[in-house]
């Protein structure tokens, strides 16, 4: 598969975006078009990332560890990645941190096209019991509750500091600050339906 990145990035183990082991997201385009549009996404917002690419590469690391010292930091968070011995799972958190860095530069790179939807909803089940451990093949609970989820989004769109001192212009930091903002909100959004009930999301 090719896209306006190039190819998949084969090399990240689990890492099933735009593969036939994807999940299919049940949501259309259409939704998809009115949900961006609620979240006053535009073609503006999906350049701006796109023009910072290089940025986004250079600090989608550091990022990652930046967020993970917040889970960390708090058992009631990192108890999610805890193996059976009630200690972080550090083989688990090596194969999904590779995955989340390469999502990072995702947001900042992928159309929002059908195979990107999917890879949300497969990214969604994969915080539900429905799929999460199943890729590495660990023994971690069994999901990480929806409230969490919800309750990192300030956590992972507080991003000036990574746009500091690359572009000097606070306006333009904020803008992209914003649409960063805006990405995260829609694919939480997404993410969030495996755990809605039936004809509720
Ligand atoms: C804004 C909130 C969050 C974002 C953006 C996020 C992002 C991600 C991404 C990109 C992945 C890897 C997806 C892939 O396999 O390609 C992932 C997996 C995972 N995340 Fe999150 N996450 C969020 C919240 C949380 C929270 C609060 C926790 C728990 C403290 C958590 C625990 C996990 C775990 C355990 C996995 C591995 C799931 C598996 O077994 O495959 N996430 N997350």
């Amino acid at each position: 598969v090719t896209g306006a990145v190039g190819p998949l990035n084969p090399t990240i183990p689990g890492y099933d975006f735009g593969s036939p082991s994807s999940a299919q997201s049940p949501i259309s385009l259409e939704d998809l078009a009115n949900l961006e549009q609620t979240l006053g996404w535009t073609g503006e917002d999906e350049q701006r990332l796109r023009k910072h690419i290089e940025l986004f590469r250079s600090q989608a690391e550091r990022m990652v560890d930046t967020w993970r010292a917040v889970i960390a930091a708090q058992p009631h968070l990192w108890q999610w990645f805890a193996g059976p011995d009630g200690k972080p799972d550090d083989t688990y958190k090596a194969a999904v941190k590779r995955r989340f860095v390469q999502w990072v530069v995702d947001v900042a790179t992928r159309p929002h096209d059908q195979a990107w939807l999917n890879y949300q909803e497969e990214i969604g089940l994969r915080h539900t019991p429905e799929k999460k451990n199943k890729t590495d093949g660990r023994h971690t609970p069994a999901y990480v509750p929806l409230r969490y989820l919800l309750a990192f989004l300030p956590v992972v769109t507080n991003v000036q500091q990574f746009f500091d001192p690359a572009i000097a212009d606070p306006e333009d930091r904020t803008a992209l600050e914003r649409s960063w903002t805006k990405a995260v909100h829609l694919h939480i959004t997404l993410w969030s339906r495996p755990y809605t009930r039936e004809g509720l999301f």
